[in-house]
């Protein structure tokens, strides 16, 4: 059985740890798995990913922006995640659609239905069957991303401001969807967030992961 998850939240709410995690369980099950990472998870994307992430690009446009991330994320989708899927496997993303909607429609404020049309036309309309939120507050967000010491993004340094309306779009797509989306409070300790995300992922297979 196939089945699309996606991990969205702030910076530094621990999305990388649970997919690892997940992905190991998945896989010691025996399942067909595939894990990657928006934006990047292919030759090309990663290579769009060094452009639109770099420090020295900061006179890029919103619209441009919008546009590199989902010119990354159209051949991730028909390079690893559609055959992936059609195979019958797993697909765990970190980040997917939902982080353009919460950074460059919510967070710099482009056009939602503007920025929708881009996704369909970028995703050819696949939406994941479950998406995780993990929901920090902003300000430890950013603190642990400067704790974990990882890459600085132009992103990362964006305003507080930014990074509030971040959030609230978040919640507000999780209020406008609460079928495919899981909020869960990220400030807690690693086994008991998973434990929750197993669960649903054992809903979503209609059987427990692990016998
Ligand atoms: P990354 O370094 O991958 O780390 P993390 O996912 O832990 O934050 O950062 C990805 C950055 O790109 C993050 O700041 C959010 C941003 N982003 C967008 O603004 N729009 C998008 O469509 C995607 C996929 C990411």
């Amino acid at each position: 059985m196939s089945l699309f998850i996606t991990f969205e939240g702030p910076d530094g709410s621990g999305k990388s740890t649970q997919i690892q995690l997940l992905s190991a369980t998945l896989i010691a099950a025996g399942h067909d798995v595939l894990t990657v990472r928006e934006p990047g998870g292919t030759p090309i994307s990663e290579q769009i990913r060094d452009v639109v992430h770099s420090l020295r690009n900061r006179e890029m446009s919103d619209r441009a922006e919008c546009l590199l991330y989902n010119a990354a994320r159209a051949q991730l989708v028909d390079q690893l995640i559609l055959p992936h899927l059609q195979r019958g496997g797993i697909v765990l993303c970190d980040r997917y659609a939902d982080s353009t909607l919460a950074y460059q429609g919510y967070g710099r404020g482009l056009e939602l239905s503007a920025v929708r049309s881009v996704i369909a036309f970028a995703t050819k309309h696949l939406n994941p069957d479950v998406t995780f939120y993990l929901d920090l507050a902003v300000e430890e967000g950013i603190e642990r991303r400067k704790r974990g010491g990882g890459e600085w993004n132009r992103l990362d340094d964006q305003a507080l401001e930014f990074h509030r309306r971040v959030r609230a779009g978040y919640l507000q797509l999780v209020r406008e969807e609460p079928g495919r989306w899981v909020c869960l409070e990220a400030a807690r300790e690693v086994e008991a967030i998973q434990a929750d995300i197993r669960a649903e992922v054992e809903k979503k297979l209609g059987r427990a992961i692990v016998k």
